[in-house]
Parts: structure tokens; C-alpha cells; sequence
């Protein structure tokens, strides 16, 4: 069965696939955003935008969370498929899975002890992660409802904003956020952060994507390879809590310099993956700093960013309760992050770059993953 839906310019069709699953493919690729009703969260009502460009590349987000729901792309061999994970319908995120394709706030990643002090005041925020405060607190970005900002049908891009008030989770100050997603005609899907306070707060936003390049989660992300333009990481304690060391990569299985397969040294690191790294870029500028590459599909994804870390999550906490749109459980290891950041616990490390917004002051950050792809199995990193 093939149904077309057509909304403003933009043509797409359904085509049946192997397991019944519709999968979404575009026929006349024009760029542009469409918007749908999506059901309901916390008794109002949310949206899903559809951001498609010109070359058939598709992006869906919902305003709960801001997450990103799916990002299709096609392979080697012209077949498309969504490369991160996500669900078809909003009851699943309601059931808090672990951040899938989420904005993550005020603070990506943990605050040790779920405390931390500016000046002589200190504060206690939500511990949601053992003693830990983790992505934000027990309600951070990724569960809010945000407000979308007026969509022009032939521009894919969406702004989201969210208004995250004083005392939220224990973080001082009336925080206004922004966040906006662009998909561009080069391939690029590009976050834009912005934010200002009216106390003295720590502010680190981030996407919570998981990728699989693959397009299927029935194989894990043990054969992608990844190469991080970083020389140190900050290694961590038992509640993975950066000790404050920065430590040189050279000769560990933390050196991603060049690019290395995922699982060819991961047993050697106690749990897996779920460091950050420190970019050599620092942060001064946008600049690419990572690339993850499927030898198989022959995607490609590359990360610039204009932060001075890169967390990259190996999946180690993937247990299969959730099912993807796929209609395949995400098992260990079959999804893997790459989040741009400050580091973790900064606030509480006085060596780290500060994470600290004031008022009159303005946050901003930017994230593109440029997607490609390599007609030739085994080669990466250029485009078509
Ligand atoms: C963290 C992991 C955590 C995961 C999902 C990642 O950003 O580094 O430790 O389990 O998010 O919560």
C-alpha cells in the first residue's frame, strides 16, 4: 500500500516494509517543516514537526522533551531508515525511557552529591541517580512541554522555548531557554542553545540522541568506528563522577584520535564507555570533533560543536525494556551517544571551565550532526 500525504510542499509516501513496519520515504523532496497533533502530555496537548530537505533527509520532533523521534536517512544502497532511536506515538515517552533524542537541562550529565555552591550560597538539587543529580533532575528539559515558535511551511527549521523557573529541581533562577533545530539542505541538523537567568545558575544543555547507524538496533554499535579530536578525557569515580583529573588518551582505549572500532577495546573499560572527553578544539570555535562511521550501511555521521566536551555513552544501560519504532527491543550496546557538553560536575570542580550563567549574560551553543554516506564499503568520512 502506498499513501500519500501532502502538506504544503511537501510530497511523501508510506512503502511497506519487512516486518509491516510503514516506513517513511520521500518521492519529491522539497525543503520544509508539517505539524500534527500528537496527543497529549501532562493534560495538554503536543505536536510532532516533520523538517524534510531537499535531498529526502527527514527529521521529526516533538515539543515534549524537544526530542528528536527520528532521523531518517538513507544507506549505501538508497534504502532509508531512522538512524537514532525513538517511538511512533507519545505514550512510550511518557514511561521516562532513558533521555531517547531529548534536550537534557539545566545540566547534561551529573552534579556530584546533587549539590554544589556560587559564592557563599549553596544548593541542593534533585538526586535522581543514587546520591547524584543526573540530566537535569527527576523533571529536567527532556519531560516539559515547550512552546514552539511560529513555522514557516518552507523553512525546516522549529525554535523551542521553555521557561524553567527559579527553585525548578533546586537551580537558582528564572531561566528563559531556547532551543532551536534547523535541517539543512547540506544534510546538517543544527541545535542552536540560548539562555539567560536572572540569578546566578549552572546551565549545560545538550541532545540526548541515540545513534545506530545501521538504521536497525538488532545489531549493536560494537562495529561502528569513531575517531574524537581529544587528547585527555576526565576519568571518574565509582558514581561516575569526574574525579577533577584530566588524563592524556595516549596508549588507553580512550584514544579515539584516529578512528578506532567501538568494541575492539570497550572490555578493557570497567562498565563500557560513558566518558567525557576533552576536545582539543576547547570549545573557542565550531569545529568538527568527532566522526562515527558504519562500515555496513556506509552512513556516516559528523559532530561539530562549539563546546569544549564530547560525552560519548556506549549504551551501557540498555536493557531492552523499550521498543524502538523498528518494533525491536534496544538491548545493550545497540545505541550509543554523542553528547556535546561542558563537563560533567563542573560546578563542583574548580579547574573545569565554568558552567556558571549571570544574569545580563547570554548561553549560547551549537551542535550540527551532518549526516553522509560512502558508496564504498569501508571508506569514511567524505561526502557525496
Ligand atoms: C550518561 C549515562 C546515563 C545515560 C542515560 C548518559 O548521558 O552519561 O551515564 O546512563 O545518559 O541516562
Amino acid at each position: 500500500m502506498t499513501v500519500i500525504i501532502t502538506a504544503g510542499a511537501i510530497v511523501m509516501g508510506t512503502t511497506a516494509c519487512k516486518n509491516n513496519e510503514q516506513k517513511e520515504v520521500v518521492e519529491s523532496p522539497v525543503s520544509g517543516i508539517r505539524k500534527s497533533s500528537w496527543g497529549q502530555a501532562d493534560g495538554q496537548p503536543v505536536d510532532l514537526y516533520t523538517l524534510t530537505n531537499s535531498k529526502g533527509t527527514i527529521v521529526k520532533i516533538t515539543n515534549y522533551g524537544g526530542i528528536i523521534t527520528s532521523f531518517v536517512t538513507r544507506d549505501k544502497n538508497d534504502s532509508a531508515s531512522s538512524i537514532v532511536i525513538g517511538f511512533d506515538s507519545i505514550a512510550q515517552y511518557l514511561q521516562s525511557p532513558p533521555y531517547f533524542g531529548a534536550i537534557i537541562g539545566r545540566y547534561g550529565n551529573r552534579i556530584g552529591g546533587g549539590k554544589f555552591s556560587i559564592g557563599d550560597q549553596s544548593y541542593t538539587l534533585a538526586r535522581n541517580n543514587g546520591e547524584n543529580h543526573l540530566h537535569g533532575g527527576v523533571k529536567g528539559f527532556d519531560k516539559v512541554i515547550w512552546t514552539a515558535g511560529p513555522v514557516v511551511d518552507s523553512i525546516a527549521a522549529l525554535s523551542l522555548s521553555y521557561l524553567s523557573k527559579d527553585g525548578e529541581e533546586g537551580y537558582p533562577g528564572n531561566l528563559q531557554v531556547t532551543v532551536k533545530y534547523t535541517l539543512t539542505d547540506n544534510d546538517e541538523l543544527k541545535i542552536e542553545y540560548d539562555a539567560t537567568t536572572d540569578k546566578p545558575t549552572p546551565v549545560n544543555l545538550t541532545n540526548h540522541s541515540y545513534f545506530n547507524l545501521t538504521g536497525d538496533v538488532q545489531s549493536t554499535i560494537l562495529d561502528h568506528q569513531l575517531q574524537i579530536d581529544a587528547n585527555g578525557y576526565t576519568p571518574v569515580d565509582s558514581g561516575l563522577i569526574p574525579t577533577g583529573e584530566i588524563r592524556a588518551v595516549a596508549g588507553t582505549p580512550f584514544d579515539f584520535t584516529s578512528s578506532h572500532t567501538i568494541g575492539s577495546r570497550i572490555d578493557s573499560v570497567e562498565g563500557g564507555y560513558d566518558h567525557n572527553w576533552v576536545l582539543n578544539s576547547k570549545g573557542a570555535s565550531m569545529q568538527k570533533v568527532a566522526t562515527l562511521n558504519d562500515p555496513v550501511s556506509g552512513r556516516y555521521v559528523e559532530v561539530f560543536t562549539t563546546e569544549p566536551g564530547l560525552q560519548f555513552y556506549s549504551g551501557n544501560f540498555l536493557d531492552g525494556k523499550f521498543i524502538n519504532h523498528t518494533g525491536t527491543a534496544v538491548k545493550l550496546r545497540t545505541a550509543l551517544c554523542l553528547e556535546t557538553q561542558h563537563f560533567p560536575d563542573s560546578p563542583n570542580k574548580k579547574d573545569f571551565p565554568s558552567t556558571i550563567l549571570e544574569p545580563g549574560q547570554k548561553y549560547h551553543s551549537e551542535t550540527i550532526y551532518k549526516v553522509g554516506r560512502n558508496r564504498e564499503t569501508g571508506k569514511q568520512g567524505n561526502s557525496e
